[in-house]
Parts: C-alpha cells; sequence; structure tokens
C-alpha cells in the first residue's frame, strides 16, 4: 500500500472517512480514545459523521502509564462483548499513544481486524500514525510489545488541536523540526518563516511534515537503513528524557528533550560534517526561543552517556551510534562521534543559554 495514498485530510478527509465507515456494517464501528479525546474529540468526529448511528465507544485512561497489556486486554475484551469480527473497523482517536495501542490490539484481535488513525496531537499526526508501528510498554521497557501493521488510512484534521494544551503542541514541533532538517534547507526556512510552533499548527505544515515520514517509511518499511534518519536528535533526546523522568518533578516532555538533542546533534553534525555554522546558530536560537531552558549540570554527563549506551537501539555495546546531517537535508546514519565529541555537545548546549 501507498502510505502517501492513504492519508487523507481537509473537507476530503471528511467525506473519504464517511465512504469508509459506510463501506461497514453500522453495528461493526468501534472508537478507541482516551478520556481527553472523548471529551475534547469524539463530539467533533460523531458530528462530522453524522453515518456513524451505533458505534461502540471504548475508553481508556489517558497517558504514556497506559500504554499497557491492560488496556490491551480492556480493548480485545469490549471487542468481544461487542462481537466484533475481522471485518469490523476500529477508529483510533487520539495521540501516539492510542494509535499505538489501538494499532496493536486491532492487529491482534482475531489475526487481525481494520483500524484507521485519526490523530489527534501534532506528534501523532506527523510522526505516531505513520509507519505502521504499533505496540505497548511492559514495565518500564518502551515499545516492548507490538507488531508491524498498517491502518486502513490515516486522516489529518487540524481543527483537533483547537483543544491540544500548548506544551503538547511544542513537544509535536519538535519531531517537525527535525523532520525539516532531515528534508531540505527550504523546509526548514518555511517552518521557521512561521515564527512560532504554534503558528505551525496548520494544514500545510503538519501535511508536509507527515510526508518526510512517509517518504523515509516508503523507502524503508521495516527499518532496515534510512529509516534511521528519523533518530536525529533522538540518541541524545532520549538519554535527556529518561534522565528528566527519573529526576524531575515535572519531567521534559519527548519533544522537549528531543530539541536539546537537535541542539547537540547538530553541533556534532557541524564538527563531523559540512553543517554550516550559520544554520548550526538558526537551530540553536529558534529552539533556545520556542524552548525552555534545560540544566545539565557537569556532573551529569557521565549519567547520560551510561543511558545512551543503555538504550539498545544506539550502540553494539562499544560504540554510540548517531544519526545526523551532513547539511540541512541531508541526512547520514550509522555515524559514530565519539564520547569525548558527545561531550563536547551538551557543553555546547549549556553554552548557548550563557550568550544573551
Ligand atoms: N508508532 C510510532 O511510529 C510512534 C512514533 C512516535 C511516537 N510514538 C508514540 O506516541 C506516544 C506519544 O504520543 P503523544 O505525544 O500524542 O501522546 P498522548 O497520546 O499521550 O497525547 C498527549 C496528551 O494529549 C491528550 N490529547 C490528545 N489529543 C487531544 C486533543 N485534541 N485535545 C486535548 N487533549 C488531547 C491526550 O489525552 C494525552 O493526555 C508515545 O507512546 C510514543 O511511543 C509512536
Ligand atoms: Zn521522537
Amino acid at each position: 500500500m501507498e502510505l502517501s495514498k492513504s492519508l487523507y485530510s481537509g473537507k476530503k478527509g471528511w467525506l473519504r472517512l464517511q465512504e469508509i465507515i459506510s463501506d461497514y456494517n453500522p453495528s461493526g464501528i468501534y472508537i478507541l480514545v482516551d478520556e481527553n479525546t472523548f471529551k475534547y474529540c469524539l463530539p467533533v468526529l460523531l458530528e462530522k459523521c453524522a453515518c456513524i448511528t451505533e458505534a461502540c465507544i471504548i475508553n481508556i485512561p489517558s497517558g504514556e502509564a497506559n500504554k499497557t497489556v491492560a488496556s490491551i486486554e480492556k480493548i480485545w475484551q469490549m471487542l468481544t462483548v461487542g462481537k466484533a469480527m475481522r471485518s469490523s473497523l476500529l477508529l483510533c482517536l487520539g495521540g501516539g499513544v492510542i494509535t499505538d495501542i489501538g494499532g496493536f490490539a486491532a492487529a491482534t484481535f482475531k489475526r487481525g481486524m481494520d483500524f484507521v488513525h485519526i490523530p489527534t496531537t501534532v506528534l501523532a499526526m506527523v510522526d505516531a500514525a505513520i509507519g505502521g508501528k504499533t505496540g505497548i510498554n511492559l514495565d518500564s521497557l518502551k515499545n516492548q510489545v507490538g507488531v508491524f501493521a498498517q491502518p486502513k488510512s490515516v486522516f489529518v484534521f487540524t481543527e483537533f488541536l483547537e483543544t491540544l494544551p500548548e506544551r503538547q503542541k511544542l513537544s509535536g514541533y519538535a519531531e517537525m523540526l527535525k523532520h525539516a532538517l532531515t528534508d531540505s534547507q527550504d523546509h526548514f526556512a518555511d517552518l521557521l518563516g512561521l515564527n512560532s510552533p504554534m503558528n505551525a499548527c496548520i494544514e500545510t505544515a503538519i501535511l508536509r511534515s507527515a510526508a518526510v515520514k512517509i517518504e523515509v517509511v516508503e523507502q524503508d518499511p521495516s527499518e532496515g537503513g534510512i529509516r534511521k534518519v528519523l533518530n536525529f536528535g533522538h540518541t541524545i533526546g532520549h538519554a535527556i528524557e529518561a534522565f528528566s523522568q527519573k529526576n524531575d518533578t515535572d519531567p521534559l516532555s519527548h519533544g522537549e528533550a528531543v530539541a536539546i538533542g537537535l541542539i547537540c546533534e547538530s553541533y556534532i553534525s557541524s564538527k563531523m560534517f559540512g553543517l554550516d555554522r550559520n544554520n548550526l546558530a538558526k537551530i540553536s536560537a529558534h529552539v533556545k526561543l520556542h524552548f525552555k531552558h534545560y540544566t545539565i549540570a557537569a556532573g551529569t554527563v557521565d549519567e547520560l552517556l551510561a543511558l545512551m549506551f543503555h538504550d539498545k537501539k544506539n550502540t553494539d555495546n562499544t560504540q554510540l551510534n548517531f544519526s545526523l546531517i551532513n547539511n540541512v537535508g541531508n541526512p547520514v546514519w550509522d555515524k559514530f562521534p565519539g564520547e569525548n565529541l558527545i561531550r563536547k555537545s551538551l557543553k555546547y548546549y549549556m553554552d548557548i543559554w550563557k550568550v544573551i
């Protein structure tokens, strides 16, 4: 299936969604929501799609802490009680937690029923709903269990973002910035030209960002090579996210940590490859303007490095593997900057806050 052809938006999207729904038995429609999308997004969906007459609503608690086997069990049970069949359809209406859990529940229920994603966060629209990765966490291990399964379609309706808290928008924006940096100088300039992450929550910008992920995933569906470019900013970002979760009362969001990772890994890109000083300065200034300052004390750098080594995605146990950029729009992967340069990049992040 060509992913680009299965993504719909705007008015055409609402029509296409109604068409898809009407192909199913009215009693065969199930809608997965969390408590927030139940409150803010479900009424919009039901108003726009009057053809949904008898859907069974499956409501689970929100948040990463609920991306668990218990939630999956609840969904399977509700599908069973509702007499869902392989010919039924699950609509996953929510952020990345709902698209990850819903996709996994649907892909495994009776060996697979159809599902569509209707992402309601920026992060899910440009990232989580695209690419066919589904799954849940197991204890403290993120995305430990899951399958690759493609939704029948993905629908991007930016009106859902009206109720999304600003901090959530900012978190998704970090992925938009990553997509622009790996895509092209034009994309990066246009995104910065919008002047703020809140202005970037518009359909054209979101679709352009989603298209970057679609293009990469289509070239490498099983993550053997080029899909690794999507990891730019994430080797250091994930370590900072994990550190913050462990140590802070109000931990950084994924995107806030990735934004720091983007600065550090851009610095590494400038030292190892051709990323020019002008672009490095632009990236740093933009993140500094829109994301809050996070203190990385000199004494915590060893722990951050240990966390990077701990993340199996990053290492063959001897060297840390990075996805970087040769320049804006020219990503490279399987690069090994070495500990010294990683330490310097964290110092660079701290130093830019000292410049007035
Ligand atoms: N499958 C993939 O390829 C992939 C890629 C990136 C991230 N992910 C996963 O995505 C998850 C993070 O996604 P997320 O940031 O969307 O988190 P999320 O799904 O937890 O949503 C964030 C919060 O916003 C609320 N919310 C959602 N839509 C809303 C709306 N329109 N109005 C008001 N509130 C709303 C949710 O209830 C939740 O409290 C992680 O579990 C991550 O692993 C998956
Ligand atoms: Zn990410």
